[in-house]
């Protein structure tokens, strides 16, 4: 394997967790570029659970070197009890390096977060109140505070001081709300340094002194191509960049270390919080995923919004993202529907869309058109080639793959390591 960035296709929890712990085995670094703990992966190994916000799933691998780039914001509350938690399983982090440049989220973000949403009333954008947003507008406003700034104490005290004055002030004049106390922030978040101390790194220079060696290198992306702040659904998305790209800015890497790119796609649709879903099913079918999918927020546990494939946003994640090829997740989920549908365009006042639109207004109006294919009832979990998949399991991935103009190089028939399906193409990347 040579560098793989490895995005989700849709508006995120396509199931990346399980194709990154995948792709990890093979890898010698694992590096996340983007996002906070707004993220969740569930990674399943050998009948243990692990729950990761954070730090990259590699980290489960002894031998991995994980890293959390520049492009990501950290709440250093929520990387301490992650680390923690791990060495209680008995893994070892020891391997982490977390980017010097990294943003902080500080208490001030996440009630921001909460007390904007609550402002905005029915036109909230159903954020998960981690801080991201308002982390993001301060890294972005040049007042943010970044890993290393936290680790000298002089500068940290006058940036905090700086920054509690402008957000206390905003808190009680403008929301009404309580200011938050200097000496508390301050106290706790000196702590956090001492304990993360250790971990910082020029995150860059070891990614590209391990490029040069020639290892193989996997970053990892967050959320999905629909949540990204340009190509998304915006206002409806995520304040980072969760597409391919931004692999080169979050982790600092030049555009011409990319070898291959993935795109994970659940073989359905799923979205949380507010926003355009043109395949949404508020109806019995929908219901049917979201329990069968066990279609709940990681980080929020919020029901998640269930569709069918939206082959539009598949074409156009393609793009966006150059995509080599789609890691199609849960398909096992779809097994016992007497049919299952594939999106293939948007009808929109007697025309058909092929590519996603930007205007809000013209996606409100567009109508799914829907090819319908006949379902399969077989428990598909225990298939490991594709032509142990049933027929119509198969027309329907060739489908997706002919709708989307994207080859299809994964599947995923399960939870567990195992119950994957490779395509010989996928192979070869792996082998390289
Ligand atoms: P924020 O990232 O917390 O600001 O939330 C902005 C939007 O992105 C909301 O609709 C969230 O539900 C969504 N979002 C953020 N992170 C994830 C994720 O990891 N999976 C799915 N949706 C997410």
């Amino acid at each position: 394997m040579s560098t793989v960035v490895l995005i989700g296709a849709q508006w995120g929890d396509e199931g990346k967790g399980k194709v990154t712990d995948f792709l990890a085995q093979r890898a010698d670094l694992v590096a996340r570029y983007q996002g906070g703990n707004n993220a969740g992966h569930t990674v399943v190994v050998e009948d243990r659970e692990f729950k990761l916000h954070l730090i990259p799933s590699g980290i489960l691998y002894p031998d991995k070197i994980c890293i959390i780039g520049s492009g990501v914001v950290i709440d250093p509350e929520v990387l301490l009890r992650e680390l923690e938690s791990l060495e209680k399983q008995g893994i070892s982090t020891a391997n982490l390096k977390i980017s010097e440049r990294a943003h902080i989220i500080f208490p001030y973000h996440q009630k921001l977060d909460f007390v904007e949403e609550e402002r905005k009333g029915k036109n909230k954008i159903g954020t998960t109140c981690r801080g991201i947003g308002p982390a993001y507008m301060d890294k972005s406003a040049r007042v943010g505070i970044r890993m290393i700034d936290l680790v000298d104490p002089d500068e940290f005290k006058s940036l905090l001081e700086r920054n509690l004055e402008g957000k206390n002030h905003l808190l009680t004049r403008v929301y009404n709300n309580e200011a938050l106390d200097f000496n508390r922030v301050w106290e706790t978040y000196v702590r956090y340094a001492a304990s993360l101390k250790g971990y910082l790194a020029d995150t860059s220079l070891i990614i590209n002194e391990a490029i040069k060696q020639g290892q193989s290198i996997l970053f990892e992306g967050a959320q999905g191509t629909m949540l990204d702040l340009d190509h998304g659904t915006y206002p409806y998305v995520t304040s980072s960049h969760p597409v391919a790209g931004a692999a080169c800015i979050g982790a600092g890497i030049g555009p011409t270390c990319i070898d291959w790119v993935i795109g994970v796609a659940k073989a359905y649709t799923t979205r949380v919080g507010g926003g355009p879903f043109p395949t949404e099913l508020k109806d019995d079918t929908g219901a049917y995923i979201r329990k069968h999918g066990g279609e709940f927020g990681t980080t929020t546990g919020r029901p998640r919004r269930c569709g069918w494939f939206d082959g539009v946003v598949g074409r156009y994640s393609g793009r966006i993202n150059g995509l080599h090829c789609f890691a199609v997740t849960k398909l096992d989920v779809l097994s016992g529907l007497e049919k299952v549908k594939i999106c293939t365009g948007y009808g929109y006042r007697g025309d058909i869309i092929k590519d996603f639109p930007a205007n809000h207004k013209v996606l409100r109006e567009c109508i799914p058109v829907y090819e319908e294919l006949p379902g399969w009832q077989e428990d598909i979990s225990g298939c490991r080639e594709f032509s142990e998949l049933p027929y119509n399991a198969r027309r329907y991935l060739e489908r997706i793959s002919e709708v989307t103009e994207v080859p299809i190089g994964l599947v995923g028939v399960g939870s567990r390591r195992s119950q994957t399906i490779i395509s010989d193409d996928f192979s070869e990347v792996m082998d390289r």
